[in-house]
Formats: C-alpha cells, sequence, structure tokens
C-alpha cells in the first residue's frame, strides 16, 4: 500500500492507474477509521480495480467553536486498516497542499445545503464540496463512495457532481450500526458511558418512526413528534427533528402527508458531542 502525502504525485499515480485500464474507486475520509469507513472501502472494490483512502481533517468544513483542533487523528491505525482492508494507496496531505496560500475558490451547492444541517453549521457544506471537488480532480475516480450516515453531505455530493458534469458515480451507503443500533461515527469516542447510552434514544426515535410510518401513519408531524417525545429527554439540546423530502431535503409542514418515502433527520447534542442519524421511511429497515 502507498502512502502519498503530495497532490501532484497523487495524480500521476492515479494516471498511470487509468493508463494500465483500470478503474479507481475513491473513498474520501477525515481518518480514525471505523467500520463504516471499512464498508465503504469493500463497496468501492467491489465497484473499481484500484481504491483509494484519503485521509484529510478538512479545515474549511469546521466552524470556528467546532472541533477542528480537537478531531482524533490516529493514523498509525488508520494505515493499519487499510492494509488490512486492501486499500492501494492512502493520500493523506497537508492542509497546506490542499489549501496553499492564494487559494480563494469554494464551491456552493445552493438549495440542498441549506435545510437540517445547513441551518445549524453555516458553511459547511461549502467546506465538504469544495474539498470534495479538490480531491475528484487529483484522483479522477471512476466512482466514490460515501455514507448515508450523512444523508445530507451525500445529496449535496450528488447534486454537485451532476451539476459540474463530473464523470464519477457518487454512491451512497446504508449507516452502518452497532449491534445495539447505534450509527457508528468517529465522534462517538467523545461519549461518556452515560451520554452513549443516551444516545441510543435516536436509533430507538427513528425505529418508532419506521413502525408508525409501516402502520400506515403519513402526517409529518405525527411522524415527527414520534421522534421528539424519544429524544428530547436523553438529549442536552436538540438542533432538528425533521421530517423532510428525501432528495431535495425540503421539510415537510407540519400538517402535509408525505409520500411513499420520506426522510427523518435528527441532530442534537450529548455533552460535548454533535450526533447525527437519520433513516428514509419506505426504504430503510428500523434502525433497532
Ligand atoms: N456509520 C457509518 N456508516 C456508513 N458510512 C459512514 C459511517 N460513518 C461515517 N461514514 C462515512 O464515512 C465517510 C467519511 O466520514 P468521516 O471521516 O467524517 O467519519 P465520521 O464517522 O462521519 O466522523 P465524524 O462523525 O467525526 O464526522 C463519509 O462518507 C461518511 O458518511
Ligand atoms: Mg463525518
Amino acid at each position: 500500500m502507498e502512502i502519498v502525502e503530495s497532490p501532484f504525485e497523487l495524480r500521476e499515480l492515479c494516471n498511470r492507474v487509468r493508463a494500465a485500464g483500470k478503474r479507481v474507486g475513491f473513498v474520501p475520509t477525515m481518518g480514525a477509521l471505523h467500520r463504516g469507513h471499512l464498508a465503504l472501502v469493500h463497496e468501492a472494490k467491489r465497484r473499481a480495480d484500484f481504491v483509494i483512502v484519503s485521509v484529510f481533517v478538512n479545515p474549511t468544513q469546521f466552524g470556528p467553536t467546532e472541533d477542528f483542533s480537537r478531531y482524533p487523528r490516529t493514523f498509525e491505525a488508520d494505515r493499519r486498516c487499510c492494509e488490512e482492508a486492501g486499500v492501494a494507496a492512502i493520500f493523506a496531505p497537508s492542509r497546506e497542499a490542499m489549501y496553499p496560500s492564494g487559494e480563494e475558490t469554494r464551491v456552493t451547492v445552493g438549495i440542498t445545503d441549506k435545510p437540517l444541517c445547513g441551518v445549524h453549521r453555516p458553511g459547511h457544506f461549502e467546506g465538504v464540496a469544495t474539498i470534495v471537488a479538490k480531491l475528484f480532480a487529483l484522483v479522477g475516480p471512476a466512482v466514490a463512495v460515501f455514507g448515508r450516515k450523512d444523508y445530507q453531505q451525500w445529496r449535496v455530493l450528488v447534486r454537485m457532481t451532476a451539476d459540474l458534469m463530473l464523470p464519477v458515480e457518487v454512491v451512497g451507503l446504508a449507516t452502518v450500526r452497532d449491534a445495539d443500533g447505534l450509527a457508528i461515527s468517529s465522534r462517538n469516542r467523545y461519549l461518556s458511558e452515560s451520554e452513549r447510552v443516551r444516545a441510543l434514544s435516536l436509533a430507538r426515535g427513528l425505529s418508532m418512526a419506521v413502525v408508525a410510518f409501516n402502520g400506515g401513519e403519513r402526517r409529518a408531524g405525527a411522524l415527527r413528534r414520534i421522534v421528539v417525545a424519544e429524544v428530547e429527554p436523553m438529549a442536552d439540546s436538540i438542533d432538528y427533528v425533521a421530517v423532510a423530502e428525501p432528495e431535495g431535503l425540503q421539510p415537510f409542514e407540519e400538517d402535509a402527508l408525505v409520500g411513499g418515502r420520506a426522510l427523518v433527520a435528527i441532530a442534537v447534542k450529548l455533552g460535548v458531542t454533535r450526533l447525527i442519524d437519520n433513516v428514509v421511511l419506505g426504504e430503510d429497515p428500523a434502525p433497532i
């Protein structure tokens, strides 16, 4: 497995791989790798011949009060994890390599990045879209795999890729969960024991919404309140609990009826940790 730090070496490596007739698969991450990331790698290996994982804690997607400087950085463990998973190369650039002095271009996605997390993390999806566009330009992947745990991120990147006519297939993989239903995330390691117990209310609330939907409930407000009732007593604060249209992500009015599919998305804080989770009603199984 190669470890590449220079963007231009990465581009040359990918050029050679493609010239040899191989399909490049790409999994962008911020490191602190876990089973969720590994599922993305396995999916990329199924769809491509040469899989590249990037490990880069992207400063432009963190807000000024967020955890950029204390984000977990575990490169040695990440390297071993990728090696065992059959990753062909890791790209681990410096901040200066990806944002050299004088750079000033940002990629902004219009409507998809506004609701849900867009309200609470201004500039976050612009940072995500910008770094992913740069990475796509360096790697030239045939396919890139993202997790639907970060559902809005996936939709923003699908939109960006279509709008910029980038020749990449953007795949969204189902959320990988711990045995008790908690969506796996690098930030879960911040949770205390009691916070982790309280965090299960997210998967529980979403499961209750799935059961209600499968039992015929279609009122957006009623579905939303089922989740709120479960999560509110357990979270320290709620950023949002939303029932939204699954492609454009616009939240339904409380008195609207959802159709055959609807996204239910949650963002809460537990202590210092911000957790997100979601299901698509009419599509995903209950998390618990
Ligand atoms: N539990 C999971 N199941 C599937 N994909 C996941 C899961 N967790 C993260 N991913 C995906 O891994 C990719 C890299 O995400 P990232 O490195 O930010 O990990 P993370 O666990 O989301 O970390 P954090 O919670 O700190 O943001 C993203 O496409 C993300 O959606
Ligand atoms: Mg993440």
